[in-house]
Formats: structure tokens, C-alpha cells, sequence
């Protein structure tokens, strides 16, 4: 295989496309051995992403080595995966993966999930109600998408406060830069509205899903807990929680889980998750776990036992399916629905086709790494949009839409000016790739250490008093 014919449109049947990907993998890790030209490593990475966009497409499941796909795959036409045509991107809580090198096409995504985009007049009324300055992240689209905010501000004009909702599924003990998305987010809107925070961990997902055991996504939970924590939430406003822990403990939350349960059905799970007749029934049921804090009295410590509070949502967009759900049943069993505003992904380094993943420690940055580690990430993995030779790059400039970089700095610089003047310098060549590698190094060292300083500065009696359930600094 050695060209652009090589890819899943000329595979016949899941097994065929399925040892295509063990081959295309073969050539990866034969490159990266060889040290080959990056070119020729991010051309060779490329289309094994675009294999494995097409696996999925082709078999509803993911493409595992050393897991062929079995005799009896149906196309499955109701996993969110496989809803339309050839070239959609695949967007649900466990894939992200797209052929454009740009990223996924978020405005189509928003046509098909039904949700409204974040436009300018939406941007103003948050800044009119919070008195702030729009968080760059509004700013720059980073929240593009959201689901009845407009309502949030007409009744908060009204005085009818609300409360946040938003969650992370610790799987490991490693966070990454793009796990803090949510998170800086919501911090700034718990700042600006002055409301109540709620943060699930759901460590029962994560045991669910992977191989992990009980013990290890317990811990997993305290341990995100303090890179969350040191993004600085207010302990009194804020209540994190373990699944494993609260849902015993709490039995109007678990009544709330019971009620779901009650509301959905098993072919619904499988039109919006995928879910398959051989999948755990822990999965099957756990989406009405991920949907409960969305209604106010699974919080009877905060909230008094009021069921009319409404939620917002801040989470990326491939959390949707699971409030697309919760929004459907909660009229249902008598509760507001919860608003949402989604973010897009946070890319790999190695490019916008797929989202960071904690497992693979070169596809991203840690909030462990060391300035030095950030820096040889940056510089070795980081893809570029920049040409070839210094020559052909000042003559022709290069291209930020794919450039992981500036994709990263539109994330993390806040001068909105200056990073229009790096978009400007980079498109006509007078910026070099080495350059804005380094602009974004310098960038993310401080940001990392100073995160790092404030993780060590939460102790675990810190940790035990957000995840005590208690009541907060709130009347409602
Ligand atoms: N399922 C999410 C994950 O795996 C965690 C989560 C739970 C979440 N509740 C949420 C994320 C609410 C956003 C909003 O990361």
C-alpha cells in the first residue's frame, strides 16, 4: 500500500478493511521505528485514521488489532455512527473521527444533533447578563453549540437562577490539556452567574467500559477530583461526586435513576448509544446514571428537595447523546429539561481528525508534563500546517486551519489580537513553523506549571470537604 488508493472505498467487506488497518498499522510503527521523514509518518497516520473512520462506518464498531470483526456484523442504522452518508464525521461519546484534516464540520453536526449555534446575538446577551467580557472561548466559537440558553437568560432576567451540571469519566490518573475544556469553562461561568456546580465523576462508567477495576476508578475519581479542584472551584459553591459513592448514599438521587430507567428503552438506548445485545447491561442502563444530576432534587442537600431548578449542561458535543435522552424523558416524569452549551474537540497533536486521548501519552499534553516534555512534544508531534523548505514557506505561507498549533493557541491565547497577527504572519510566510512552535511552548509551559503548583496546593482534606454532600452558599 503505498498511495491514496489504499484506502477503506477499495474494501469490499469488514475483514478485508480490517487487514488493511493491521498492515496500515504495520507501516506506521515500521516508519516511526525507521525514524522516516514526519511527512511521510503524518501521511502514513493519516490514512490509518481515515481506515478506522471507514471500519467504524462500515462494522458500527471500532477496529481493534488482534479482534477481527466477526462473521455476523450487521451494518448497524440505528448507532449514531452510521446515520448518514459516506463522508460523515463520527461523533458519540466513545469515537470522534473525521476524514478533513480541518477538524470535524461542526456546522453539520449541529444540523444533525437538532441543536442551535452559539451566533453573536446569543455571545451578547450572555455578556449583557453576566456584565463580563465573553470568555475567548465564546469568543472564538470553542462553545459553538447549545440547546435552549436563550430560555436560561430569559429567566434569569426574570430572576430564576440556575445550576451547573458537568462530569468526567475518569479513566485514568493522566488528564490532558483537553480534559480542562469543560472545566475552565464552566469555572468562568460559575464566577460570572455567582451559581451552584455540580461535577459527576463517573468512575461506574469507566469500570464499565474498560478494564479497570472498582478500586482503580475509585481512585482514578480522587485523583481528577485534584487537577479539577486546582482549576479553582469555589468549595462553596461546588459539589463534586463520585458515582460509586453518592449513589448509595443518596437515595433521591438513585430515585431519580429509577425513574429514568422506568422512561427508556432498551431499543432507544440502541437508536442513540449503539448498544448492542452483547454489551453489559451496566452500560445499557448507565445512561440514566449520566442523566440524573440534570434535575435539581438529586441534590436535596443544595437544592431542598426543589425539582424546578434549572440545569445547565457545559460538555463537549460528544456527550450530547446522553442529554438528548435526558431532555426527551424529563417532561416525562414531570422536570424541566436541561439546557446545554457544547464545545468542539480538542485535537491531537498529530492533527484535527480525531480528539486527544489519554492513552496514548505522544497524542497529547499532560498536566504532569514538564516544560521540557511540552516542549519536544510540540516541536516533534505537533502537526503543522507549514510548508516544507523555509523557502516554499515564505513564498506561499502556510495553513492555520490544520495547523495543531495555532489550532491549540486558539484555545489558550487570550489576546484576541495577537493571535489575529500570528494567523496573519503564519497564512503569508512571515512566521516560520519553528516560530509559532515556540510561541505555543512558551505559551503552555507556564499554563501547565502554574496548574501544576495549584494541584499540589490540594490536599486530600480539600478533595473530602467537595466531595461531602452539603449544603451550599445558595438560596434559590
Ligand atoms: N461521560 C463523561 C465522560 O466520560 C463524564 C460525564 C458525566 C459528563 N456527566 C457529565 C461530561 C456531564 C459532561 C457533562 O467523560
Amino acid at each position: 500500500m503505498t498511495d491514496c488508493q489504499a484506502d477503506g472505498e477499495g474494501a469490499n467487506s469488514p475483514m478485508e478493511l480490517y487487514e488493511k488497518l493491521n498492515a496500515q498499522g504495520e507501516k506506521v510503527r515500521s516508519l516511526k521505528t525507521a525514524k522516516a521523514e514526519k511527512a511521510e509518518i503524518d501521511a502514513a497516520v493519516q490514512l490509518l485514521l481515515k481506515l478506522k473512520v471507514d471500519y467504524k462506518q462500515m462494522t458500527g464498531n471500532d477496529y481493534k488489532a488482534g479482534c477481527p470483526p466477526s462473521e455476523n456484523v450487521v451494518m448497524s442504522d440505528n448507532g449514531p455512527a452510521a446515520d448518514g452518508a459516506d463522508d460523515e464525521d463520527t461523533v458519540d461519546p466513545w469515537n470522534v473521527a473525521t476524514s478533513n484534516a480541518k477538524g470535524v464540520d461542526y456546522d453539520k453536526l449541529i444540523v444533525r444533533f437538532g441543536s442551535s449555534k452559539i451566533d453573536q446575538e446569543l455571545v451578547d446577551r450572555i455578556e449583557k447578563f453576566s456584565g463580563q467580557r465573553p470568555h475567548r472561548f465564546l469568543r472564538r466559537g470553542i462553545f459553538f453549540s447549545h440547546r435552549d440558553m436563550h430560555q436560561v437568560l430569559d429567566a434569569y432576567e426574570k430572576s430564576k437562577s440556575f445550576y451547573l451540571y458537568t462530569g468526567r469519566g475518569p479513566s485514568s490518573e493522566a488528564m490532558h490539556v483537553g480534559h480542562l475544556i469543560p472545566f475552565i469553562f464552566t469555572k468562568w461561568l460559575q464566577d460570572v452567574f455567582d451559581i451552584p456546580l455540580v461535577i459527576q465523576l463517573t468512575d461506574d462508567e469507566k469500570y464499565l467500559w474498560k478494564d479497570l477495576t472498582l478500586e482503580e476508578c475509585r481512585r482514578f475519581a480522587v485523583e481528577n477530583a485534584k487537577d479539577i479542584i486546582a482549576c479553582g472551584f469555589d468549595v462553596n459553591k461546588t459539589f463534586i461526586f463520585s458515582d460509586l459513592d453518592y449513589m448509595g448514599a443518596s437515595p433521591e438521587f438513585y430515585r431519580n435513576v429509577v425513574k429514568i430507567q422506568k422512561h427508556v428503552t432498551f431499543n432507544q438506548v440502541k437508536g442513540i448509544f449503539g448498544f448492542t445485545d452483547s454489551d453489559c447491561i451496566g452500560k445499557i442502563s448507565f445512561p440514566a446514571i449520566q442523566a440524573a444530576p440534570s434535575f435539581s432534587n438529586s441534590f436535596p442537600q443544595i437544592f431542598g428537595g426543589k425539582k424546578d431548578i434549572q440545569c445547565l449542561i457545559p460538555c463537549a458535543i460528544d456527550q450530547d447523546p446522553y442529554f438528548r435522552m435526558t431532555r426527551d424523558v424529563a417532561p416525562r416524569i414531570g422536570y424541566p429539561k436541561p439546557a446545554l452549551l457544547h464545545s468542539t474537540f480538542f485535537p491531537a497533536l498529530q492533527g484535527a481528525q480525531t480528539k486527544m486521548s489519554a492513552s496514548d501519552a505522544n497524542s497529547s499534553i499532560f498536566l504532569t508534563d514538564t516544560p521540557k516534555q511540552i516542549k519536544n512534544k510540540v516541536n516533534k508531534h505537533a502537526f503543522s500546517g507549514g510548508k516544507d523548505t523555509v523557502e516554499e514557506h515564505r513564498k506561499y505561507g502556510g495553513n492555520a486551519d490544520v495547523d495543531v498549533s495555532f489550532m491549540y493557541l486558539t484555545f489558550f491565547l487570550e489576546d484576541d489580537e495577537q493571535l489575529e497577527k500570528i494567523k496573519q504572519d503564519y497564512t503569508s510566510g512571515a512566521l516560520l513553523t519553528g516560530e509559532l512552535k515556540k510561541i505555543l511552548i512558551e505559551t503552555l509551559q507556564p499554563m501547565i506549571a502554574q496548574h501544576q503548583e495549584r494541584r499540589k496546593q490540594v490536599t486530600d482534606e480539600m478533595v473530602q470537604q467537595f466531595m461531602t454532600p452539603r449544603p451550599l452558599n445558595f438560596n434559590f
